[in-house]
């Protein structure tokens, strides 16, 4: 088998790759390596992967088309895992252009291309914020999805009715999976664990907002990575509908959303405690109101995930934190 990931110098991106190459399975990553944070993280984690003799790499944005399409052509992959994509929902705010064009047209010359070289699974990485202000927890993938409260939501949302649009009009096998907050090793410096980290070790005050007030899915890299494995050779087909009972499957596209998250809710303070602890430092907090652009909670329902691979997410967010932790100590000595 032989699989593109596109985001392979990213934080997912990277993790489910090492998995991959270290199973013996053709990869061949597609990363722009671009700097909206740093990019000596991104060039540590590809320097991992390429030590793989099982690896291939190609540095160019997924909006080139020519680029991306000659690539594919070449490479011949059986399954394409989309997770390249401008993250993090407060830079949507400011900077709207950079999130329409990697986002959508990017992720619209994938779903071309896919269409036109016939794969047997392509799985896109959607996001648990396009639920927006939805306030029936915990989230399921039938629930309403049409408000969304920033940018980078609507973004994720346009490339899932792009994905369905073609899924129905060419039969093209897709996954869309919706994360839920993932946090771990080689984790992203733009998101709150990671920016708390390095501002409770130098001693600086942490903003926190809606004063604490709310709760998110924490879910740890590698329950993430095991349910994306657990799916690659399960591609949705139109008949899934006879055998599983969900309204949120399509019914007329092989083409299916499934959140993956760890199904709990962790509220902010009890994970900033957490860090406090395992840091043995005392944090100074600066509590603010709500931001823009962010919603209240996030909360997930995986029993589609469940029924359809048997995901059932293992790390338990004590325990995740000290893994990363352990990292950051490491790389950053
Ligand atoms: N990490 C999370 O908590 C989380 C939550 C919800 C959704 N997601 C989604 O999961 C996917 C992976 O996220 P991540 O956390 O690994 O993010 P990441 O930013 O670490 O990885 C994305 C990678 O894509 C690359 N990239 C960005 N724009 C590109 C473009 N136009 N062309 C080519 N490469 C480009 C970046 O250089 C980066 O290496 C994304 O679609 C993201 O929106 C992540």
């Amino acid at each position: 088998m032989k699989i593109l990931i596109t985001g392979s110098s990213g934080f997912i991106g990277f993790h489910l790759a090492k998995k991959l190459l270290e199973k013996g399975i053709d990869i061949c990553g597609y990363d722009s390596m671009n700097n909206y944070y740093d990019v000596g993280l991104k060039k540590a984690r590809l320097n991992i992967l390429k030590k793989y003799k099982n690896f291939k790499f190609v540095k160019n944005k997924i909006e080139n088309e020519k680029i991306l399409r000659n690539t594919i052509i070449k490479f011949k992959p059986n399954v394409i895992i989309h997770l390249a994509a401008q993250a993090g929902v407060r830079f949507s705010i400011k900077n709207p252009d950079t999130y329409l064009h990697s986002n959508v047209i990017g992720t619209f010359n994938i779903i071309k291309i896919c269409n036109s070289i016939r794969i047997s699974h392509l799985i896109i990485g959607s996001s648990s914020s396009v639920y927006g202000a939805n306030k029936k927890f915990p989230f399921q993938e039938i629930d309403k999805s049409d408000h969304q409260v920033s940018f980078y939501a609507a973004t994720k949302k346009s490339t899932e009715s792009l994905a369905h649009s073609y899924s129905a009009l060419w039969n093209l096998p897709t996954t869309v999976l919706r994360f839920f907050t993932v946090y771990g090793p080689w984790g992203r410096p733009d998101m709150a664990y990671f920016k708390f980290t390095k501002k409770i070790l130098n001693g600086k005050k942490i903003d926190i907002y809606n004063k604490g007030k709310m709760y998110r899915d924490y879910t740890y890299i590698d329950d993430i990575i095991d349910g994306i494995l657990r799916l690659i050779k399960k591609p949705p087909s139109l008949n899934i509908k006879k055998k599983i009972k969900n309204d949120s499957l399509s019914p007329v596209a092989p083409f299916r959303i499934l959140n993956i998250g760890n199904t709990k809710k962790i509220y902010l303070l009890d994970f900033i405690n957490t860090l406090e602890k395992e840091l043995g430092k005392k944090i100074k907090k600066n509590f603010l109101p709500m931001q823009k652009g962010d919603v209240h909670s996030t909360l997930s329902d995986c029993s589609l995930l469940k029924k359809i691979t048997g995901y059932n997410p293992k790390t338990n967010y004590k325990d995740g934190i000290k893994k990363f932790l352990n990292w950051y100590s490491n790389y950053y000595n």
